[in-house]
C-alpha cells in the first residue's frame, strides 16, 4: 500500500475524516515514528505514533501504563498543566494493530507548543524540573505495582554492571585496551550503586527519561505545558529522575563533544532544577530521598558511562555512531562530568540542603 494511503487509512481507524487530510512526519523523536494529522474539516490536529518494537517488545504493556497514567493524571489535573489527551479508536480501543502487527495510537496535539534539544536558559530548567517533580507528585497515588516495566531491568543499575563486566571478558582486541582506563574508573565507583541499594528508598511511578525535549513548552520557550514521552515511565526511584535532569540539563556540552576540557556543569542550572524540583516533591520525599538526590545524579551519569562502554565493547548495536569510537568518546564525557559532580561535591550538597530546607 502506498504509504500516504496507510497513513489515511490508520488515522481513519481514529478519526472520522472527510475531505483533505494531510499527515507529515515530526522527525523529532528517536524512538517512535511520529506523524502530525490536520484534517481540513476537524479543528484540531493529532498526533499518531507508531510504537518502535525493536526498544518495546510487550507494547501492550506500554500502552496499558499510558492509559493508567493519563487516566490518573487526568482525575486531579493541575491548572498550570495541559493534559496527554489519548484518543480511542473508531471501535473504542486505545491502539490500532495494523496488518505488520505495528501498533499505533493518536494523541490530541498540544498547539502552541515547542520543545527544546538544550537547556539555554536556567529558568527552562527550572520549569521543566518542576513540571517533572509535578508528574511524580501526582502519580502518588497510583499503585506502582500496577504499572509494568516496559524495558525489562531498565532499573536494575547491578545488571548494568554485569553487562559491562560481561562486555570486557569478552573482548579482548584493541577496543577493550583503549578503555582500560575508563573501566578503571567505572570499577572505582561500583559503591555509589551499592550504596544505593542499602537505601530505603521508595518505590514510586517515575518518568524515566527527563530530558529537556521531553517537555512540551509554550511558544515563548518559557513557560512548561506538558510531560510527555511515557513510554518508560515505571516504578523507580525519584533520585533517578532527578539525576537524569542533572545529568542532561546542566552539562555545558553535548553528550559526545571529544574535548573533555570543554565540559563543565552549569552551576546555575543546577541551582534552578533543584529549586523546581523540590518544590513540588518536597511534600511526599523521605528522608533517603532528599538526603541522597545528589547521589541519583551520581548513579545516573554512571550507568550511562557504562552504557554508552558496554555498547562500545560490543561493537556498537545500541547507539547509533558517526565514528569509530563514538561510543567511547560518549562514555569518557559522561565519566567527565561525574568528575566534575566528584570535585565540587560540597557545592552542589549545600545548594540541594539549602533548597530542601527552605522547603520543608
Ligand atoms: N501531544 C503532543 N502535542 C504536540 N507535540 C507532540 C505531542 N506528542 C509528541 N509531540 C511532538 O513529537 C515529538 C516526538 O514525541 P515523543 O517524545 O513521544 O517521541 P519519541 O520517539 O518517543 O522520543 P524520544 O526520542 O525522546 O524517545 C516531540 O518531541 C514533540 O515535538
Ligand atoms: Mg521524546
Amino acid at each position: 500500500m502506498d504509504p500516504e494511503v496507510k497513513l489515511n487509512h490508520i488515522a481513519g481507524n481514529f478519526l472520522k475524516l472527510r475531505g483533505n487530510t494531510l499527515i507529515t512526519p515530526i522527525s523529532k523523536g528517536l524512538i517512535n515514528d511520529t506523524y502530525l494529522i490536520q484534517n481540513e474539516h476537524i479543528k484540531t490536529k493529532y498526533v499518531l505514533q507508531k510504537i518502535n518494537q525493536n526498544v518495546f517488545r510487550e507494547p501492550e504493556k506500554v500502552m496499558k501504563n499510558l492509559v493508567r497514567i493519563v487516566d490518573h493524571l487526568a482525575k486531579k489535573p493541575d491548572p498550570r498543566y495541559k493534559l496527554l489527551k489519548l484518543e480511542k479508536t473508531i471501535v473504542s480501543g486505545t491502539y490500532y494493530l495494523d496488518e505488520q502487527q505495528d501498533y499505533w495510537r493518536v494523541f490530541r496535539y498540544l498547539d502552541h507548543t515547542d520543545t527544546i534539544d538544550k537547556v539555554t536558559d536556567p529558568i527552562q530548567a527550572r520549569e521543566a524540573a518542576r513540571a517533572y517533580g509535578n508528574f511524580i507528585k501526582r502519580l502518588n497515588r497510583l499503585n506502582p505495582g500496577e504499572v509494568f516495566e516496559t524495558i525489562k531491568n531498565f532499573h536494575n543499575y547491578r545488571d548494568r554492571i554485569v553487562k559491562l563486566e560481561k562486555a570486557a571478558a569478552e573482548n579482548s582486541s584493541q577496543r577493550k585496551k583503549n578503555c582500560l582506563n575508563e573501566l578503571d574508573f567505572i570499577g572505582n565507583r561500583i559503591k555509589y550503586i551499592e550504596e544505593y541499594y542499602s537505601l530505603p528508598l521508595p518505590k514510586r511511578i517515575i518518568h524515566s527519561d527527563t530530558k529537556i525535549d521531553n517537555i512540551l513548552f509554550d511558544d515563548q520557550l518559557e513557560k512548561a505545558v506538558c510531560v510527555i514521552d511515557l513510554d518508560i515511565a515505571m516504578p523507580g526511584s525519584l533520585l533517578y529522575d532527578y539525576g537524569d535532569m542533572v545529568r542532561s540539563f546542566t552539562n555545558r556540552v553535548k553528550e559526545d563533544e571529544g574535548d573533555m576540557s570543554k565540559i563543565g556543569i552549569n552551576q546555575e542550572v543546577f541551582y534552578n532544577l533543584t529549586q523546581g524540583f523540590i518544590e513540588e516533591t518536597a511534600i511526599l520525599m523521605k528522608n533517603a530521598e532528599t538526603n541522597n538526590l545528589l547521589l541519583g545524579a551520581k548513579i545516573v551519569i554512571l550507568i550511562q558511562a557504562i552504557r554508552n562502554l558496554t555498547d562500545y565493547l560490543f561493537g556498537d548495536v545500541y547507539y547509533k555512531i558517526n565514528y569509530e569510537t563514538h561510543n567511547l568518546v560518549r562514555a569518557r564525557n559522561q565519566i567527565t562530568l561525574l568528575s566534575c559532580i566528584e570535585k565540587d561535591e560540597k557545592i552542589y550538597e549545600n545548594i540541594i540542603n539549602s533548597i530542601v530546607e527552605k522547603n520543608t
